[in-house]
């Protein structure tokens, strides 16, 4: 019975040691695909927040979409919630006042529609949720370009705007490779 609970055990082990490589280098091949599909996507940013939750170590491809779209929800909350809080500023300037009423709107919408789209995602609805996503994609770029139209205007969101971009655009290329096959 020994050798061969060894050589079980050492099955497992090689299966796992298989596993955890494959699972690394989907994340890696994943946000090499999203990069080259969209040139405006970083591949080092798709690299840092994909790695940083815990469970995209042993995801498939599916499970990362579901996983970019969870931190671009992550993203509207804390955002929408820092516009809310710089609203309460008295001595806002009129101009940046109405730029971050427009971008708490755009937020406060951008949500449910992320909320229905998972939905879509998981129910392999890949056409509706290419359309929810593009949205909240386009809600941080309007939000980002509102500040724009005044020149020397200082846009105090253009990091977040541009992260919460960044992991929709992320969630967007992996529903296009998914709605492929
Ligand atoms: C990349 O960003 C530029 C500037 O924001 C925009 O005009 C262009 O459409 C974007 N390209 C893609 C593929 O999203
Ligand atoms: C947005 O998500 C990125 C990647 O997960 C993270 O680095 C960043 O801190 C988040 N920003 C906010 C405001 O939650
Ligand atoms: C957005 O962030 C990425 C990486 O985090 C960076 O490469 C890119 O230049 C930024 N884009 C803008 C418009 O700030």
């Amino acid at each position: 019975m020994k050798p061969n609970f060894c050589s079980f055990s050492c099955l497992l082990l090689l299966f796992f040691t298989f596993h955890a490589i494959t699972a690394h280098n989907i994340v890696r091949e994943t946000c090499k695909k999203c990069a080259q599909s969209d040139p405006n996507l970083s591949y080092n940013f798709c690299l840092t927040s994909l790695q940083a939750v815990q469970s995209s170590h042993c995801a498939n491809l599916r499970e990362l979409g579901i996983i970019s779209m969870k931190l671009t929800r992550q993203n509207l909350t804390n955002t929408k919630s820092f516009i809310k809080e710089l609203l309460k500023n008295k001595k806002l300037d009129p101009f940046t006042k109405g730029c971050l009423n427009d971008c708490f709107e755009l937020y406060s919408d951008a949500i449910p529609t992320l909320k229905q789209t998972l939905k879509d995602y998981k129910s392999k609805h890949y056409e509706d949720a290419n359309i929810g996503v593009s949205s909240v994609l386009d809600a941080c770029t309007t939000c980002e370009d509102g500040f724009k139209e005044k020149q020397d205007a200082v846009s105090p969101l253009s990091k977040r705007n541009n992260d919460t971009f960044q992991l929709s655009a992320i969630a967007l290329s992996i529903i296009n490779m998914l709605n492929l096959h």
